[in-house]
């Protein structure tokens, strides 16, 4: 085994005044995580700036810290892939700080479970009863090259992103929208198996319209927060206009919760052959759709330029950290893998102004150091190096 390489805090970082406490990692543990046998990790709040050249190991870094939220990662990888290769099962620690103290979080592949695709969650050494434990005490947002895409691409990709950005504003949406797919897929395996028990099929479609309306009311409540705090974001990252599209959403828009539910179920009952013959549930928050304009140009956010999209999706993080920072007393960890590529020097120079001001912990990673310049004071530098970490 790779001996452990640690990295000690060595000076406090220098914070602009006045910043809301953010949640921060203070320390990491990596064990046969993708290309690290071993990477110890302690750092202090603050902006943390990881350099290396393509295939270090910087995005797998930003990975681990992602499986301190729940859900498959910022990768979406199967969890067995992971496991670095000729080693063992991976795993990770950490301890995080937030305004209400430190707690310590530990995960990894759970190699036992059925699937061997299952994760283990440990909060403070005890095994987590619900990921709501952990969503309430640290939220994590990200962005990386794989969402350059997100506007142009399927639906599913936007409204992960979203239901991301729900959680952070009320993590109960995480286990409903668990709850949901999970009624969603049994009753679509009933229907494909020609199991016909009504009051089988009644009582998963009770689950998904009452899962399925609260889902749509979260999403609509965050999207107006979040629509507010876009259209109205100063600097230079483009004002952005959100509204989110969906049978169920509009529903809740013109009658009132339980009237929804009533339509959800009716619709789900209604629906039964043909979400049978055609294998997919034609009705629900499952097929709902984050709309993003550009207000400054109008143009919708699947037509501007890849550097606007990108520019699109950075104004819309920006505004959520702003607003989780406000609502929950603890600015949110970013995770920016490969942000700085695409703005030019004016947005880039802003991107760091607009992190600084928010005080969040944030993590970003590029190949070209140069880039970064302008944080050299601010920031705490890694070099990432096949998967070796130091300070610069
Ligand atoms: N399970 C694994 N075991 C060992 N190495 C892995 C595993 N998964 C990915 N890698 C290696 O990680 C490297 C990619 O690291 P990544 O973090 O994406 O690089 P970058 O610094 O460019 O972001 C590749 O060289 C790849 O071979
Ligand atoms: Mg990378």
């Amino acid at each position: 085994m790779a001996p452990d390489r640690v990295i000690p805090f060595t000076k406090p970082l220098p914070q602009p005044a006045d910043i809301t406490p953010a949640a921060a990692v203070a320390r990491l543990v990596l064990t046969d995580f993708r290309g690290y046998a071993r990477a110890r990790l302690t750092i202090d709040a603050g902006v943390v700036v990881l350099t290396g050249p393509n295939g270090a190991g910087k995005t797998n870094l930003l990975e681990a810290i992602s499986f301190l939220a729940p859900g498959k990662g910022l990768r979406r990888a199967r969890l067995s892939e992971i496991d670095r290769r000729g080693g063992g099962v991976w795993a990770l620690a950490a301890t995080v700080a937030n305004p209400a103290g430190e707690f310590d979080i530990g995960t990894g592949r759970d190699a036992a479970s059925e699937s061997g695709e299952r994760r283990h969650l440990r909060i403070d050494g005890a095994p987590a009863k619900s990921q709501r434990n952990l969503l309430e005490r640290l939220s994590i947002a990200w962005l990386t090259p794989a969402m350059d895409r997100l506007f142009a691409d399927a639906a599913s990709g936007r409204r992960r992103f979203l239901d991301r950005l729900v959680t952070g504003f009320d993590p109960g949406h995480w286990s409903r929208l668990l709850a949901y797919e999970r009624a969603m897929r049994e009753r679509a395996r009933l229907l494909r198996e020609g199991v016909t028990d009504p009051s089988w099929l009644k009582a998963l479609e009770e689950v998904m319209a009452e899962t399925g309306v609260a889902l749509a009311a979260a999403r609509l409540e965050s999207v107006a927060h979040l629509a507010g705090a876009c259209a109205e974001a100063p600097g230079p990252f483009p004002r952005v206009g959100l509204a989110i599209e969906g049978t169920v959403e509009a529903w809740l828009g013109a009658m009132p919760a339980l009237a929804a539910e009533e339509a959800f179920r009716g619709a789900l009952h209604d629906s039964r052959a043909i979400d049978r013959d055609s294998g997919v549930t034609q009705t629900g928050p499952h097929r709902s759709d984050l709309l993003a304009r550009h207000l400054g140009t109008g143009e919708v956010a699947g037509l501007c330029s890849t550097g606007e999209q990108k520019a699109l999706l950075i104004a819309i993080v920006l505004a959520y950290a702003r607003l989780i920072a406000a609502r929950r007393d603890a600015a949110p960890v970013l995770l920016l893998d490969e942000v700085t590529a695409h703005l030019d020097a004016a947005r880039r120079s802003a991107l760091f102004q607009a992190l600084r001001a928010l005080g969040a912990q944030c993590w970003l990673a590029g190949t070209d150091t140069a880039l970064f310049t302008e944080l050299r004071s601010h920031a705490q530098f890694v070099a990432v190096t096949d998967a070796a970490l130091s300070l610069v």
